[in-house]
């Protein structure tokens, strides 16, 4: 480990802003403005009256309300208050009350792009918001052919944004803390391959012939008590974790596996709160009525465990929350090998 990486703790980490983190679903954007405390800032996000998503610092410069408690005029939003006028840009377009518009009355405007049915947000340097950056959830099935996908619940949780990331990394966690639930106790003890490629990391561990578990069974629809389990963690550094499962019968091991991918949006609400944007997509019909509230409920179990973490790292402070890693966090190790070089890219002018 490098010095670097000493400093980077699941608890305090900062994020790194050129990039690209999901700030909403698609279905929450609308005309109605939307407030949402993102990256460390007040966001306003609505829709211009053609459908493009605008995302804007949300505070008036003039007295400092909210100016998502306000309307849309047109493509402009409206303050409340003294009814300032904004437009996407951020610049100020109208001043009710009269007298000149100071170019200095404006707020910020955000890159939001929209792409599957996530908006997307920059709050980095605007002029490096490369829209083809934006994560491209297509290579884990959405909007594939032939593949069923949706929006799954959006969980807030009271971490860091690093924790709910290495969380959704280590699969070694599962035998233990979901124990019962997708796991009969196995995974563990599974050796695992990890591939890296830039910012995106997979680790893959498979088993075979094992006991099939509760929520296995409720998702692929599989008959029978043992089946072939392949777990592939994916991390999309900073911002986009993934969870596929590919199980097949071990009657007929040929046979195309049934594939389940979860995929999480991570963003940083504060530094110790987090939003995870959840959403499923299965290489065949959906087939569990209550899916939602079951990845909830499994997701909750993580919740619960990092919330603790973070009180805990709260109450102790940053130094005396050592860390000491093992053997499977080498995936989680090598992640943040990777933020803490997207951090130090950042700091250099
Ligand atoms: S505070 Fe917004 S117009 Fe006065
Ligand atoms: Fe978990």
């Amino acid at each position: 480990m490098s010095e670097t990486d000493m400093t980077l703790k699941a608890g305090n980490a900062a994020w790194p802003v050129n990039q690209w983190y999901v700030a909403a679903y698609s279905h929450e954007v609308s005309r109605k403005p939307l407030h949402r405390w993102l990256l460390g800032k007040p966001v306003v996000l609505y829709r211009t009256e053609s459908g493009e998503p605008v995302a804007l610092f949300d505070r008036c410069p003039h007295r400092g309300l909210r100016l998502s408690a306000g309307s849309l005029v047109g493509n402009e939003i409206q303050c409340t208050y003294h009814g300032l006028r904004f437009g996407t840009d951020g610049r100020c377009t109208a001043i009710p009350s009269g007298g000149p518009i100071s170019p200095r009355m404006r707020i910020d405007s955000y890159p939001a792009v929209e792409s599957w049915r996530f908006i997307w947000i920059w709050t980095g340097d605007a002029a490096l918001a490369d829209p083809s950056l934006v994560p491209d959830v297509g290579v884990f099935g959405f909007g594939a052919k032939g593949w069923h996908d949706e929006p799954s619940g959006l969980l807030p949780l009271k971490a860091n944004w690093l924790l709910p990331f290495e969380n959704l990394l280590d699969a070694s966690h599962i035998s233990f803390l979901h124990h019962g639930l997708i796991d009969s106790g196995n995974v563990a003890l599974l050796p695992f391959v990890m591939q890296e490629n830039g910012a995106s990391l997979r680790v893959t561990r498979t088993i075979e012939n094992e006991q099939m578990s509760p929520l296995t069974a409720k998702t692929f629809g599989f008959r029978g008590d043992r089946l072939n389990r392949s777990i592939i963690a994916d991390a999309v550094v900073p911002s986009l974790c993934g969870i596929r499962v590919e199980v097949t019968s071990p009657d007929d091991p040929t046979s195309v596996p049934r594939i389940n991918q979860l995929i999480v949006g991570i963003t940083p609400e504060t530094l110790t709160t987090t939003y995870e944007f959840t959403a499923v997509a299965q290489s065949f019909p959906f087939e569990n009525p209550n899916r939602e509230e079951d990845v909830r409920n499994l997701l909750m179990e993580d919740v619960v465990a990092m919330e603790d973490i973070q009180q805990l790292f709260a109450r102790l402070g940053a130094e005396k929350s050592t860390e000491l890693s093992v053997q499977s966090d080498a995936a989680v190790m090598r992640m943040r090998r990777i933020v803490a070089g997207l951090l130090e890219q950042e700091k250099s002018p």
